[in-house]
C-alpha cells in the first residue's frame, strides 16, 4: 500500500504561512521607529502650555537639549551622539515615565516606550 506522508508534507509546506517569510521581520521595526519619530515632535497642550518631547530633547536627539523651564542644558538623547543613553534600565523607566506624564499628560504605554527607543536608537 502506498503511504500518503509524502503528500501530506508537501501540503504542509506549502500551507506555510507567509510570515516564515524573513523580509516580514523588517519592516515592523522600520514603522515602530516612524511611530517613536511621530510620538517625539507630536505636541500637546497640557495646563495651558504647548509641550512635546522635543520641547527640552530637542527635534533632532543627536543634538544637546534644553530644559525649558529650568534653561539647563540637556545632553543628547540619541545613543549616536551619547554613549551614556539606555544604558540604565531603571534611570530610562523614570525618567519615560516622569517625562511621558509631564508631556502627555499620561504614561507611555509599553508599545510607546519601544517605539521612542527604536526611533533613538536608529538615528
Ligand atoms: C521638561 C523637559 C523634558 C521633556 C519635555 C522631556 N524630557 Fe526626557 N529628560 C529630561 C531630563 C532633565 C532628563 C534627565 C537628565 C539627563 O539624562 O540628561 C531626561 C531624560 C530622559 C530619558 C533617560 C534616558 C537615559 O537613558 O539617560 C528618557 C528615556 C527620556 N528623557 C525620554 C523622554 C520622552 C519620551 C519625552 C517625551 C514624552 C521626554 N523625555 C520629554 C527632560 C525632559
Amino acid at each position: 500500500m502506498k503511504s500518503i506522508f509524502p503528500a501530506l508534507i508537501a501540503a504542509a509546506i506549502t500551507l506555510l504561512p507567509n510570515s516564515a517569510l524573513p523580509n516580514t521581520q523588517i519592516e515592523p521595526s522600520a514603522f515602530t521607529a516612524k511611530s517613536g519619530e511621530k510620538l517625539w515632535n507630536q505636541t500637546q497642550t497640557i495646563s495651558g502650555q504647548v509641550r512635546s518631547c522635543a520641547s527640552c530633547h530637542t527635534s533632532d536627539p543627536r543634538q544637546a537639549g534644553k530644559h525649558i523651564r529650568t534653561g539647563k542644558p540637556i545632553k543628547p538623547m540619541a545613543p549616536s551622539a551619547n554613549a551614556e543613553r539606555f544604558v540604565d534600565p531603571k534611570k530610562v523607566s523614570k525618567w519615560f515615565k516622569r517625562n511621558c506624564k509631564w508631556t502627555l499628560g499620561r504614561e507611555c504605554s509599553e508599545q510607546e516606550k519601544a517605539d521612542i527607543t527604536s526611533y533613538l536608537k536608529s538615528i
